[in-house]
């Protein structure tokens, strides 16, 4: 199946109690990490294009790259996402440009601003059949190279509604806690449990719960979604690496927040721990080797593992292909 948009995506899993994960993609491995995993798993998923990842890789090898997937996985349906869109040219460029649904982050400027840019993009996308993603509220920490400083602000959910009625977005990313890259939370701000591990502070589903109430049937997307697996910080710190007191979202609350009204929950640094830390390793264990394919091929292979995990533990959206088309 060709390129789809996430609205069959976001009507299936807001009636199944599942979210759709969005994963940032900016090369060939990790695409081909994310969506073998999918494929095995018949899951639908969102393969999410930052500003800065169109300047890396450039936006023709990452459509391409997206396309190459679409033929590998004709059963599954993937749609692909300008993450952050910073700007209505970025945003028109990437829908001329092939993508099917597009971010329009106008979660720093004044409400009426937000609203303004945010309906003309709507505007556009529409009359070409591409769907939008607002943001209300900013998250801590680092929004593409706009960075947030100090904890962010929480969406009030007062807001939502007229931000809705009067922008015609499909669908709304919201602030309840999580945030941007692998430090989400300090250690101070985290309790130990029994086993002695860091727990961080609980998401505030309170604002969740009341704009979904709000915003009944309307799906809501989390940024900032990344977990932090533990054994992968431990990875990079043993093998040269030093990310301490890297802490992220428990899983057990993204699922929480999948069963609810969130539909789209966006990973990135997940996939790039696990790249990092599995290449970290290769390397000391094999200064001998010089093939990037040597060391790419079991980052490649970590990163479709990260993804089945959190396809069937955390997303929920295993199985869920056949829902969402
Ligand atoms: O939220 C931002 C994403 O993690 C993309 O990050 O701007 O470094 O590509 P990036
Ligand atoms: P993480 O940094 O938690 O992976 O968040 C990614 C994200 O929100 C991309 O938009
Ligand atoms: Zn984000």
């Amino acid at each position: 199946m060709p390129l789809v948009t996430t609205k069959k995506m976001f009507e299936g899993a807001y009636k199944g109690g599942y979210a759709i994960g969005a994963f940032n993609v900016n090369n060939m491995e990790i695409v081909q990490g994310i969506t073998e995993a999918c494929k095995e798993e018949n899951s639908p998923v969102i393969l999410q294009v930052s500003k800065g990842a169109r300047a890396y890789a450039n936006h023709t090898y990452l459509v391409k790259l997206v396309e190459a997937a679409v033929i590998e996985c004709p059963d599954i349906p993937i749609a692909l996402h300008l993450d952050h869109g910073p700007d209505f040219e970025t945003c028109k460029s990437c829908i001329d440009g092939g993508f099917t649904s597009v971010m329009i982050d106008g979660s720093s400027k004044s409400f009426k601003d937000n609203i303004e840019l945010t309906r003309k993009v709507v505007e556009y996308a529409h009359d070409h059949g591409v769907v939008v993603e607002g943001e209300l509220g900013t998250l801590a920490g680092i929004e593409d190279e706009v960075v947030v400083e100090g904890a962010g602000s929480y969406t009030r959910p007062e807001e939502v509604e007229e931000f809705v009625t009067k922008t015609g977005v499909d669908s709304l990313a919201i602030a309840i806690g999580t945030s941007h890259g692998a430090y989400k939370f300090k250690p101070e701000q985290c309790t130990r449990n029994e086993k002695g591990i860091l727990v961080p502070p609980a998401l505030r589903f309170d604002i969740l719960e009341e704009v979904s109430k709000r915003l009944p049937g309307f799906p809501i997307v989390l940024h900032g979604s990344s977990s932090v697996p533990q054994e992968y910080v431990a990875m990079v710190n043993e093998f040269g690496g030093k990310m301490p007191d890297a802490i992220g979202v428990p899983e057990e609350q993204l699922r929480e927040a999948a069963k609810l009204s969130v539909c789209k929950i966006n990973i990135d640094s997940d996939i790039r721990l696990a790249m990092t830390g599995t290449i970290r390793k290769f390397f000391v264990e094999h200064p001998d080797k010089f093939d990037p394919r040597e060391y790419l091929k079991p980052a490649r292979a970590n990163i479709k593992e990260m993804v089945r995990h959190k396809l069937i533990d955390v997303l929920g959206c295993a199985g869920k292909a056949n829902e969402c088309r």
